[in-house]
């Protein structure tokens, strides 16, 4: 898996990494040259065992910080984190309308996974993604 290069202010920030418990982990990107958060996000789940399948959740860009490169820089950071603590794979949900998500998420090798979204009974569609990082 190639996780490549991003020639944007996204490369502008270093992503710090907090253990929230045993199954939460913590994303935050703060600029080289500042000291507010611009974006975090969570993955979650058994963070510890071999092969599981974690949880990519509550990716958030900072309103004037977005279409930088900053959401993929967190969720290249995320990949790495899951892919250093053997992780199987990265598991997240989208909703249809959110299209800059679903792309992120899509250049990044994440790939629809139709049969784990959600019903038409939900009040908007759910698109379930999935990173394989191993196997
Ligand atoms: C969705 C979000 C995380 C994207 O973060 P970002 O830092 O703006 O994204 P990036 O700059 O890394 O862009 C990555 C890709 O997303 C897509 N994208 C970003 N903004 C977009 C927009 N407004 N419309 C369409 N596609 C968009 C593009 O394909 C882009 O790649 P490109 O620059 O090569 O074309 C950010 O807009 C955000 O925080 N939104 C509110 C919270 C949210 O929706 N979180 C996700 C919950 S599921």
């Amino acid at each position: 898996m190639s996780l490549g290069l991003h020639t944007s202010i996204g490369n502008a920030v270093r992503v710090t990494t907090t253990r929230a418990g045993s199954g939460r982990v913590e994303f935050h990107a703060i600029p080289f040259d500042g000291t507010r958060v611009v974006a975090s996000a969570v993955v979650s789940g058994p963070l510890d065992a071999v092969g599981s399948e974690l949880a990519f959740d509550e990716l958030w860009v900072a309103p004037d910080m977005r279409g930088t490169g900053i959401g993929t820089r967190v969720t290249r950071a995320a990949i790495t984190w899951a892919d250093l603590h053997l992780a199987a794979g990265i598991d997240t949900y989208v909703p249809e309308e959110n299209v800059a998500m679903q792309r992120l998420l899509e250049q990044l090798g994440f790939e629809r996974r139709p049969e784990l979204e959600h019903g038409e009974e939900s009040w908007t569609q759910i698109f379930a993604l999935t990173l394989e990082l191993a196997g």
